[in-house]
């Protein structure tokens, strides 16, 4: 049965894109976290308005933000999330992004919301009982064989040679399927895995709040969850592979192929 809590932190995640948009293609103050890694002065108040509100649905869960912090410790309740999942994007005034919440429960997530504040996309889960677009429920796509696939992936802050074993895969995997996108927000990735849209996504180096509610959403959709060797995946995990259920075998098999991992 759907929780009330799930559509107290859909409402949540809708008033956190709200504030988004309200700061999307305007002057705002962003600084580097990183080399290529950027944080504006949305995603903190986005993380702000998101902490206090979900305080008062579970005052006693733990609470793991990209941009406050806190710790993936994986005991007990904590919600886990990405305010801005695609800042780079929204710091160029691209417009997509989102807002990813997770509630996680001795590691594993049992509710998850990704909301799409530009296309007014919420995407939602619960454990056991679905995932949804705006209430509608999801499944995953039909298609069976690589060759037929529509992929997506993402590529962390790397640079150097990390980058180039990334990009000796991307071009090993491209060899064998239609073709691959790389939109960006790595939550909007997994939803769109889940919503059919996507037969896989792919990525190594994600954190726990880009991917504790899209794990849960892919699940939910009928869809499979893995790291590259197939083994189940964590939110704490590094490698992340998500498809309708069809393609695994064949992505785990592509991933794994010693060419595509020189020396
Ligand atoms: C990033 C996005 C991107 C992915 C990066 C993430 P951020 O999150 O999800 O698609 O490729 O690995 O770090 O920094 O925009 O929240
Ligand atoms: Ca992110
Ligand atoms: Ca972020």
């Amino acid at each position: 049965m759907r929780d009330e809590t799930l559509t107290r932190v859909e409402q949540v995640a809708r008033d956190a894109g709200a504030l988004l948009l309200r700061y999307f293609r305007r002057p705002m103050a962003v600084s580097y976290k990183g080399v290529a890694n950027l944080v504006t002065e949305a995603d903190t108040a986005s993380e702000c308005l998101i902490r206090e509100r979900l305080r008062t649905i579970l005052p006693d869960a733990g609470f793991l933000g990209e941009e406050m912090g806190g710790e993936f410790r994986g005991v007990g309740r904590a919600w886990v999330v990405d305010p801005l999942d695609g800042t780079t994007n929204f710091a160029h005034g691209f417009p997509w992004f989102s807002v990813s919440i997770g509630l996680v429960e001795e590691g594993v997530p049992v509710l998850g919301v990704v909301y799409h504040p530009v296309l007014d996309e919420l995407y939602s889960a619960q454990e056991h009982v679905g995932s949804f677009r705006n209430g509608t429920p999801l499944s995953v796509s039909t298609t069976r064989s690589l060759a037929d696939a529509l992929l997506t992936t993402g590529f962390y802050y790397h640079r150097g040679s990390e980058l180039a074993r990334q990009i000796t895969l991307f071009e090993g995997v491209h060899q064998k399927v239609q073709t691959i996108r790389r939109p960006g927000s790595a939550a909007l990735d997994l939803a769109y895995v889940a919503a059919g849209h996507f037969e896989a996504f792919w990525e190594q180096g994600l954190s726990p709040w880009d991917v504790a509610a899209g794990y849960l959403l892919v699940q939910e959709a009928g869809g499979r969850v893995s790291d590259y060797s197939g083994r189940p995946a964590s939110i704490g995990g590094r490698e992340t592979l998500a498809t309708n259920g069809h393609v695994h075998d064949e992505m785990i098999r592509l991933l794994c192929e010693p060419r595509l991992h020189p020396a």
